[in-house]
């Protein structure tokens, strides 16, 4: 049987979308390939969040299609975001190519292949509205694993392209996300990572499409804290996280959670995206400076160990330099753990894409580069207030640097480098003394 690999660029939906996609290519009799070099089946899963993601995405499918004049019976398929934004165009564009598919079907994948192997291409979309189809096989190798909770985003920001490539938003039913976790923890994953766009928003829209459902305990929605809940019941389950945040999600209830749930991580990735009211209102974000400072502010009052990570996006249009300076303080005063800080991009069909990009690329490179290294010294100085103290770290595997450490996550998501003590297997826990940090890691020596 031919072997497959995966390419995958984006966030942990495509992860997703990806692992649940080989899963059925594994069920059909293929085989993972030993690199992607090597594969008969190349399939790349796409981004288009940032013009950049495309541009990469582009090359590689470039590259990939001209390795078929080499190779003519090698399968070259695409999948994601921008399959599902450009469609019909990548064919026009690659014209070697075997198939796109786009979001919301990864079930969609195996077929395509089959049909690839026999001369066939395959263009496959689902409609913004139509019901989306959840990713659900998995690929277990280790301890942890990502379960996709709600598809697709309703809030449309003004720069972003998600919601017009994941459709509207659609919560899992409850039992079926139930079910999947708990077959997981029978198969030994401890750790899992619930996914949405919005994932706060879980459960509080009942899908049009299912509403003789009734919405019952374990049935088909039960809100976000009561969700967290039953997955926190399920025997073998140790660990779990979720992303992303958004402070209206910040509740009473979830609060509780952080601070009573021992199995629920203390970090909540919460993308601020600016510091400036009007930045935010521009970009439709739905809460101001100062609401976000005050989700933060309760969070960190109720659970002061809680990480705190983000997202931010410099170079928006009309950004002024103030409004930059509202952002660097606001990073200061949430003393935030981690930052993932983007370059603005515009995408086409977004509201802002109508606006002038006016910030220079000189300009926008330069508040990145600022808001980096502020981070990076908070980052060291949040890490250093750790050496001495205790934490429960997870135990993953060899380090990727030095084979004989191992490397394990906190609660709060940091890495921990420390020697493994004899029979250690990833998946256990253990508790280490934190000896010396460097921003992006902790030691134990
Ligand atoms: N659903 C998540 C974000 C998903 S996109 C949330 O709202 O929390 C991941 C990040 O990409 C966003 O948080 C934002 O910081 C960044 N991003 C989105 N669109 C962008 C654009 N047009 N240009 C630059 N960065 C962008
Ligand atoms: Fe995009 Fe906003 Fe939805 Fe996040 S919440 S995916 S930034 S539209
Ligand atoms: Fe990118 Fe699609 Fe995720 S646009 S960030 S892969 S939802």
């Amino acid at each position: 049987m031919p072997t497959f690999a995966f390419h995958t660029y984006g966030c942990q939906m495509n992860v997703r979308e990806s692992e649940a996609a080989a899963r059925a290519l594994l069920d059909a009799g293929h085989t993972q390939a030993p690199s992607e070099e090597e594969a008969d089946i190349v399939i790349v899963n796409t981004c288009s969040v940032r013009g950049k993601a495309e541009d990469k995405a582009l090359g590689k499918l470039g590259l990939l299609c001209a390795s078929k004049r080499e190779r003519p019976g090698r399968v070259v398929g695409v999948m994601g975001c921008m399959a599902q934004r450009l469609g019909e165009e990548l064919f026009k564009r690659l014209p070697r190519l075997d198939f796109a598919i786009g979001t919301r079907c990864a079930e969609r994948v195996a077929p395509a292949v089959e049909a690839a192997l026999q001369g066939r291409s395959t263009l496959a979309l689902r409609g913004p509205h139509e019901q989306p189809d959840a990713p659900s096989g998995h690929v277990v190798e280790g301890f942890s694993a990502f379960v996709t909770i709600l598809l697709g985003c309703n809030r449309r920001c003004t720069y972003c392209i998600v919601p017009d490539v994941r459709g509207d938003e659609w919560s899992r039913p409850a039992r079926e996300v139930l079910a999947e976790v708990r077959a997981l923890a029978e198969q030994g994953v401890r750790e899992v990572t619930l996914l949405g766009q919005s994932i706060m928003n879980y459960g509080l829209r009942t899908p049009a499409f299912d509403e003789s459902d009734p919405p019952s305990p374990g049935g088909y929605t039960i809100p976000f804290p009561r969700l967290l809940e039953a997955v926190a019941a399920i025997p073998g389950i140790e660990r779990i996280r979720f992303t992303s945040g958004h402070p209206a999600g910040v509740n009473d209830e979830l609060i509780r959670l952080f601070r009573e749930e021992p199995k629920l991580c203390r970090h909540l990735h919460l993308p601020v995206q600016s510091g400036s009211d009007a930045v935010l209102s521009r970009m439709r974000r739905g809460y101001t400076r100062e609401g976000y400072l005050s989700a933060v502010a309760r969070l960190r009052e109720a659970v002061p160990d809680l990480a705190l990570t983000t997202d931010v996006i410099v170079g928006f249009p009309g950004e002024t330099e103030e409004d930059f300076q509202a952002t660097r303080t606001l990073m200061e005063e949430a003393h935030f753990d981690n930052a993932f800080i983007f370059k603005y991009s515009p995408r086409p069909g977004t509201v802002s894409a109508t606006w002038e990009d006016d910030v220079s690329d000189e300009e926008k490179a330069r508040r990145n580069q600022i808001l980096l290294e502020d981070q990076d010294a908070r980052g060291t100085q949040i890490n250093e207030a750790l050496v001495g103290t205790v934490q429960t770290v997870l135990a993953e595997g060899p380090s990727l640097r030095n084979k004989t450490r191992w490397s394990g996550r906190t609660s709060g998501n940091k890495i921990v480098v420390f020697t493994p003590p004899e029979g250690l297997r990833p998946g256990d826990t253990l508790s280490l003394t934190i000896t010396r940090a460097a921003p992006q890691t902790l030691y134990a020596d």
